[in-house]
This record gives structure tokens, sequence and C-alpha cells, in this order.
């Protein structure tokens, strides 16, 4: 074969995956955008606070999406739905304010697209950061203590101090990648309607 048809055969190889990874995703998803709920003047999806956006980075450094997805699969009926993972399938739009978009696909945990509608309480989820069998006593959630400081306790512990039995002298309290990571957890929800994914 001529070196210029094996050359050109390449560059045809290249432009056609590109036009399949990049130009027809840019075509399907590129122009979405929020909608806008006229009762609340906010939008769908809601945007989440720049703690939570932080927490987004610890979530992903720390290496959850091992374990956990971030996307329920649908349609109605599905095994994710049945499961009570959310209230309806995740569609691109819900990405359009998580960058980089975290995704996933490992089940060994569940999903966590809803997880703050599952475990409203902060508390609660700071102490399954710190100790999951706190919560559940058959969790196989790995514990993330070097979130945590073991600090001096003063005569009164500060006020964000876990309430665990710490040895003595000492408190556990959460450092501030904790504090993203939880502000993160608690801003996954999929509570709210998109025309292509209405709440039932
Ligand atoms: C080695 C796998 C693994 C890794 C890594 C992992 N998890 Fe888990 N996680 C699980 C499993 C399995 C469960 C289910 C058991 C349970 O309910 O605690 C779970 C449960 C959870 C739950 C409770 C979910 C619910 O619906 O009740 C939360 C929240 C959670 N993990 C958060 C995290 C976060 C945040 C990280 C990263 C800092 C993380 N997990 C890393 C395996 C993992």
């Amino acid at each position: 074969m001529k070196p210029t048809r094996a050359l050109a055969i390449v560059l045809v190889a290249l432009l056609f995956t590109w036009i399949g990874q990049v130009a027809v995703g840019y075509l399907q998803v590129g122009k979405l955008e929020p909608v806008l709920n006229e009762e609340t003047s906010l939008t769908n999806p809601p945007a989440p606070s720049g703690l939570a956006q932080t927490g987004a980075r610890v979530f992903a450094s720390e290496g959850c999406l091992e374990c956990h997805s971030l996307s329920v699969r649908g349609p109605a009926g599905s095994a994710d739905l049945t499961r009570g993972w959310g209230p309806r399938r995740s569609v691109p739009r819900d990405y359009l304010f998580r960058e980089p978009a975290l995704i996933g696909f490992a089940r060994i945990g569940p999903d966590l697209s809803d997880v703050g509608e599952r475990i409203k309480e902060p508390n609660d989820l700071m102490m399954h950061l710190l100790n999951p069998k706190k919560l559940r006593s058959t969790s196989t959630c790995p514990p993330h203590p070097w979130l945590f400081e073991l600090k001096l306790a003063g005569p009164k512990n500060e006020n964000d101090s876990m309430p665990v039995t710490a040895a003595d002298w000492k408190q556990v309290v959460p450092s501030y990648k904790a504090k993203a990571l939880v502000a993160y957890l608690q801003s996954l929800n999929l509570g709210y309607p998109l025309p292509e994914a209405p709440l039932k």
C-alpha cells in the first residue's frame, strides 16, 4: 500500500472517532441549560454551594467512586429505582453544575445520587465518614479517620467535635475536607423535576 493511502486511512479513522466521541456527544448534550423554577426563582438542577464543590474534589480524591456510582438508571421499575436509590433516573442535565461530572460505574456500595435525601442529618453523614459501623453495625463502607483531627481538649470541647470517646484530654474534630465532603453528600439529591425526567 502506498504511504499516502495508509495515511489517508488513518486520518479517516481518526475523523470518525472524533465524530463519534466528540461531535455527536456535543450535539446531544452540549447545549443543555438549567431550567428555571418559576416558584422559587432557583434553577433545576440547583447550583451546589462552593463548599459542596470542594467536597466533590474530596469525594474524587478519596476514591469513593471505586465503590459508589452517582447515576440512577431508569426506566420506571428498573432495579435502581426499586432499590430506592432515587425518585427518578439521572439524566445529563443533572450534571450541569458538577464539574467534573462524577458518574462512576462501580456498585459495591449503593448509588449516592440521592443520598442527601436518604440521610438527612449532617451529623449522621459525618459519623458515617468516621466510623460507618456506628450507624449500621454491618456496614462494610471503609472508615475515613484521616479526615478527622485528634486535638487536645480544652476545658470545653469544640462545638463540632464528634460524640465519641477519644483518649484522655483528646477530642475528634472534623477537618475542612470532612466538612466539605459532608456538604457535598448533603447536596446530592434528585428530588427536583426536569422536562425529560419528571417526578411522578
Ligand atoms: C470499598 C468500597 C467502598 C468505598 C471505597 C466507599 N464506600 Fe461507602 N459504602 C460501601 C458499602 C458496601 C456501603 C453499604 C453498606 C452501608 O450501608 O454502610 C456503603 C455505604 C455508604 C453510605 C450510606 C449509603 C446509604 O444509602 O445508606 C454512604 C453515605 C457512603 N458509603 C459514603 C462513602 C464515601 C463518602 C466514600 C468515600 C470517602 C465511600 N463511601 C467509600 C462501600 C464503599
